[in-house]
């Protein structure tokens, strides 16, 4: 019989990515979301890339009352992978609060039913950003957490801890995935990042400039020492992220977790400069890009890049797709959201 998994934030970004892999990988999936970030133009995509309607509730997973619905109607549920949450660091600096409430409360509320309704395996969205401004690159899982940039940093290493210390004596397992950072688009080209917010990520923004979304874009601080003077990052495709927690998934169903919770970085280990993406972007697509120089943004580390061996070993996880993919797969879904959407 097909394991059942429960989506939380399915319609958004990474979450719709993560559901294809999962049908694909012979999973059941239910997804709840509260369209706070996303609407169900993902599902659609979803049922014409698989076939598959995927059962949809509309719930804020703060209510937690409405939540355990979900779990009368589908007591069969061995896994969740949990990604709603509230994402914009500036947001977090000037709104700490809420999301604290919706990003703890939420987490808390689903964990109570985790362990009430005996989960197998329950995965984290957790983020490089916990490791706050590191020295240097790439970091492992072992890498001294610092001080997080922002409130929203802040909620994922407290998710981080939350989990550890609830799950501890229960029989619930967990994974929790750091990622790095998640960039391009379903291959079909019919399914990408589709958020309500403006984007503030890089490759969005650059895809945004390219179409003439914005008249043109900034590269956030040439001074920087590295190799061209802009910020280093480690871009990781989110169809080879949404794949890592497929793999989570198995890693716990299949009995190979030896403690209640295990940590994983997700990123492809390769550092990457900003005007480094550009130019990428620029080749894989043809587009001359309308950008200027600009001072540093707050907050931003010079360098980050994963040590990803860990996930490599344990989950059997490499990534299959390198930046040009990246940047095609997203410069085709900017077309088509442009187009039909
Ligand atoms: P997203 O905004 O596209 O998806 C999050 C989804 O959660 C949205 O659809 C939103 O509507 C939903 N949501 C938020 N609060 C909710 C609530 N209280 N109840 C129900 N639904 C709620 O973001 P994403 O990029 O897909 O990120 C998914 C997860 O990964 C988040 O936890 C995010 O913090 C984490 N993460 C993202 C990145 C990134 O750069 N995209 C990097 C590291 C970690
Ligand atoms: C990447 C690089 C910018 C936009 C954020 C969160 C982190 C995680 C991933 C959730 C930086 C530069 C960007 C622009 C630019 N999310 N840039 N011009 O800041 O590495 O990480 O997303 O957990 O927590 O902080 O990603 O895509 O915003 O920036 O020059 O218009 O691109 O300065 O060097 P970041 P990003």
């Amino acid at each position: 019989m097909k394991q059942k998994v429960l989506v939380t934030g399915g319609t958004g970004y990474i979450g719709s990515h993560t559901i294809i892999d999962l049908l694909e990988n012979g999973f059941e999936v239910v997804c709840v979301d509260n369209g706070i970030n996303s609407d169900t133009y993902a599902l659609s995509a979803i049922q014409k890339i698989t076939g598959v309607e995927v059962p949809y509730y509309h719930i804020d997973l703060c209510d937690l009352e409405a939540l355990s619905i979900i779990f009368k109607e589908h007591n069969d549920i061995s896994g969740i992978i949990h990604f709603a949450a509230l994402k914009a660091v500036g947001e977090s600096v000037e709104k700490p609060l809420l999301y604290f409430k919706n990003n703890l409360e939420s987490l808390i509320n689903i964990l109570t039913l985790s362990i009430q309704n005996h989960i197998k395996g329950f995965i984290f969205s957790s983020s490089c950003t916990v490791y706050g401004d590191v020295s240097q690159s790439p970091v492992d899982e072992n890498t001294p957490i610092q001080e997080a940039a922002s409130p929203y940093g802040r909620t994922k290493q407290m998710g981080e801890k939350i989990i550890s210390d609830s799950l501890k004596h229960t029989t619930v397992n967990s994974i929790l995935l750091r990622y790095f950072n998640p960039a391009g688009a379903h291959s079909s080209g019919i399914l990408g990042e589709l958020p309500i917010n403006p984007p503030q990520n890089l490759v969005p923004v650059i895809t945004e400039t390219a179409i003439g979304k914005r008249d043109t874009m900034t590269v956030f601080g040439t001074d920087y020492p590295t190799r061209d003077g802009s910020c280093i990052r480690d871009y990781i495709h989110v169809e080879d992220l949404a794949h890592a927690h497929t793999l989570s998934l198995k890693f716990i169903f299949d009995g190979h977790q030896t403690q209640p919770v295990e940590v994983f970085n997700v990123g492809i280990g390769n550092g990457l400069t900003v005007l480094e993406i550009i130019h990428a972007f620029e080749k894989q697509t043809g587009v001359k890009l309308n950008y200027q120089l600009g001072p540093r943004r707050p907050g931003d580390v010079t360098a980050i890049y994963s040590d990803y061996t860990k996930a490599k070993h344990l989950l059997g996880w490499s990534p299959q797709h390198d930046v040009d993919d990246i940047m095609r797969s997203a410069w085709k879904w900017e077309q088509f959201r442009n187009e039909h959407l």
